[in-house]
């Protein structure tokens, strides 16, 4: 049966480089506090006055992993886009990506699976590859997450992790026997929704869009509840790995990089601690990014391919958590 291969990576961040003694002049927050608890240095945030978009981070990281996988906006065969900060409420950021980039009128996916969504998205277009249905599929994960965090000592705790940016893969099949993606395992348990969610604009409220919900630590803002969440992470995430590990016959020592979502530099260390890694086999760069979501694992994963520390044959295992919650993993022969 034949496999799905990342045949290009690309990412984009904004210009703009907020740093944390940035963050100091307009929040109740420090440095020090923020390195040490989460492990960001600086972020980038986008630029509303340059027509900055959610979607627009997308065209420009997939424009380049489709010049490295050698293909043109015509090869693409679908499109899916995960992201919790679309552009519009509806329809999703995947049409905007879709005309921006002169696609085919192909499908364009949109996937709400928030942290996890590049690993649900990878899932879903792999699946498609495995069946025969579609050839080369464009996963992109891209994120504002600037314009809605909370400044306000009420959301000073989850202001400080998030950060703009997109990432993209292009999954093409591969005949080669063993390589590329060999599995994927994706989980949710609902009854932590609310313990890291946005409630606003929620279709069940009377009003969809209650001005009043826009003051601090309103429904319009992210609500997490910090402790809780790490403690399902440091679980959840090295879990997700040992099942794809075992899936496929292997042992934590096989793997040759683990690109986690970067949620917390303090995640990240337990994770790795769990799993009994050495620092060369686990991709870190939250201190200059922050936590950004869906485009977390891409930007890791594209950095990691640009610095030369994955190369052909490398086993290779991605892993997530977040909101939902949602957590996931995948495996891939490089
Ligand atoms: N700057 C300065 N002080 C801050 C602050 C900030 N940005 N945010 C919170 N504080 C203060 C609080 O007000 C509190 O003060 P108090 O002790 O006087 O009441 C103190 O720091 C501790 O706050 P708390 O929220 O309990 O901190 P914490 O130790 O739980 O750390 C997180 C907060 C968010 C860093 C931590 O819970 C965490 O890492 N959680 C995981 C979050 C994550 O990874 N989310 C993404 C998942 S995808």
């Amino acid at each position: 049966m034949r496999n799905s291969k990342i045949a290009g990576l690309g990412f984009y961040v904004p210009e703009k480089v907020v740093t944390n003694h940035d963050l100091t002049t307009f929040m109740n927050t420090t440095d020090e506090w923020i390195v040490e608890r989460t492990g960001v240095r600086k972020r980038h945030y986008f630029d509303p006055d340059k027509g900055e978009t959610n979607f627009g981070f997308a065209v420009k990281a997939s424009e380049i992993a489709l010049q490295r996988a050698g293909l043109t906006p015509a090869d693409i065969d679908l499109i899916v886009y995960a992201t919790l900060s679309p552009d519009y409420y509806f329809p999703g950021s995947g049409v905007l990506l879709q005309r921006s980039m002169n696609f085919r009128n192909i499908a364009a996916i949109d996937l709400r699976a928030q942290c996890s969504g590049f690993i649900y998205a990878l899932s879903v277009a792999d699946q498609f590859i495995k069946t025969g249905m579609y050839n080369h599929v464009l996963v992109v994960g891209s994120e504002i997450h600037s314009s809605g965090l909370d400044y306000s000592d009420y959301g000073r705790h989850v202001a400080v992790i998030f950060g703009d940016g997109a990432g993209a893969a292009v999954l093409s099949a591969t005949n080669e026997p063993g390589k590329g993606i060999l599995s994927t395992h994706l989980h949710s348990e609902g009854k932590y929704a609310e313990e890291l969610a946005v409630i606003y604009p929620k279709s069940s409220a009377k009003n969809r869009n209650p001005i009043e919900e826009l003051r601090p630590g309103g429904g319009f803002y992210p609500v997490m509840n910090g402790q809780y969440v790490f403690k399902h992470a440091v679980t959840r995430m090295p879990e997700a790995i040992m099942e794809a590990l075992e899936a496929n016959h292997y042992k934590p020592e096989d793997i040759d990089l683990l690109v986690p979502h970067q949620a917390n530099a303090r995640i990240t260390q337990a994770v790795q601690q769990r799993l009994g890694l050495p620092d060369e086999k686990v991709v870190n760069n939250i201190h200059n990014y922050g936590n950004t979501t869906a485009a977390s694992i891409p930007i890791a994963l594209c950095e990691a391919w640009e610095a030369g520390r994955i190369k052909d044959g490398d086993l290779v295992c991605l892993c997530s958590f977040g909101s939902g919650f949602t957590w996931a993993s995948a495996l891939i022969r490089w």
